[in-house]
């Protein structure tokens, strides 16, 4: 490929820009996007199923799986289904009920005196900030994982495979990367093993006012992305656990999502391709300078 120099010198302008063009919402690095895209890719499904036989709708197909494929490389577990899809967003609202935050979008379709606690409400407790548990409009926690005890029931425990309580999650929705943490898990209250479910304030991030109790975000687009180990738990000290809304909690847990997204690894592909156009860049902008 022959680069004037002019075209050069706008293509180093053009990559410096997008990489600064950043807004309220987080772009997706470009190592996610590309892991993003490579999963969604025709043909592409999991091979190390950790779990599968998972519904993302109650109509759909029990295709949804937790994925290992990337448990030893990158250290995450993801849910993936087949035919390019990922998981959708059903609406959590679990935790605290009229704190700081509630508009009262949960409230539709639901009883009002809903007093559901979310799954490690005692470890919130236990971290002395004021709360007695999560809120879903200010804590952006995602279901993940499935208990139950019905006959053939799909389960999984994401502490098996070393998903710690209270960890954060990454979620790629709408061209944004929203940082969760692992805050409820999925019971056997329903008719079917379901996967894909947030609370309120993840899903506003992503999808807008919109999201209600009883309307979530149903295209499988979703990727949810779950860090094994410790280092990926905030901790008492490690979040604003007291915020009183969403932006403040959200902006605690960046760092950390940041550090444990440069886990996901780079795809061939997408890579080579970037890093050609940057030494081509690089290369003939010296050249210009030089002559
Ligand atoms: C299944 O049974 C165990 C033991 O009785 C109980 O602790 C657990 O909460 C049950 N799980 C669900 C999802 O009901
Ligand atoms: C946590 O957020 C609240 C606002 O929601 C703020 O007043 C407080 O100073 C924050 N705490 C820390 C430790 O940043
Ligand atoms: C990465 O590849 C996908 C197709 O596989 C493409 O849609 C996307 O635009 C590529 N991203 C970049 C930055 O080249």
């Amino acid at each position: 490929m022959l680069l004037s120099p002019r075209l050069a010198t706008s293509l180093a302008f053009a990559l410096a820009i997008s990489s600064s063009g950043r807004t309220n919402a987080r772009d997706v690095p470009q190592n996610v996007q590309d892991f993003y895209y490579s999963l969604r890719k025709k043909g592409s499904s999991c091979s190390k199923q950790l779990a599968t036989g998972f519904y993302a709708t109650d109509n759909g197909p029990n295709t949804f799986s937790y994925c290992g494929d990337h448990l030893d490389d990158f250290d995450v577990i993801y849910i993936q289904g087949t035919n390019r899809a990922l998981a959708d967003m059903d609406i959590d609202c679990d935790g605290v009920q009229g704190g700081p935050g509630d508009d009262g979008r949960c409230s539709y379709g639901r009883s009002p005196d809903l007093q559901d606690v979310t799954a490690f409400q005692d470890v919130v407790a236990g971290y002395n900030a004021g709360i007695k548990d999560l809120n879903p409009y200010i804590h952006p926690y995602v279901v993940f994982g499935n208990s139950g005890n019905k006959t053939g029931w799909k389960t999984f425990d994401p502490t098996a495979y070393g998903v710690e309580p209270l960890s954060v999650i990454g979620v790629v929705c709408g061209n944004q990367l929203i940082y969760g943490i692992w805050g409820d898990t999925n019971g056997d209250d329903g008719d079917k093993p379901m996967v894909g479910e947030a609370a309120i304030s993840l899903a506003t991030a992503c999808e807008g006012d919109s999201m209600t109790g009883d309307n979530g975000y149903s295209n499988t687009d979703i990727l949810y992305l779950a860090f094994t180990g410790k280092d990926a738990v905030p901790g008492a000290k490690g979040a604003n656990w007291s915020a009183t809304d969403y932006a403040t909690f959200e902006k605690s847990i960046e760092p950390l999502g940041n550090k444990l997204t440069e886990r996901i690894g780079v795809s061939l592909t997408n890579a080579s391709v970037n890093l050609a156009v940057v030494l081509a860049t690089v290369a003939l902008g010296s050249i210009w300078v030089a002559l």
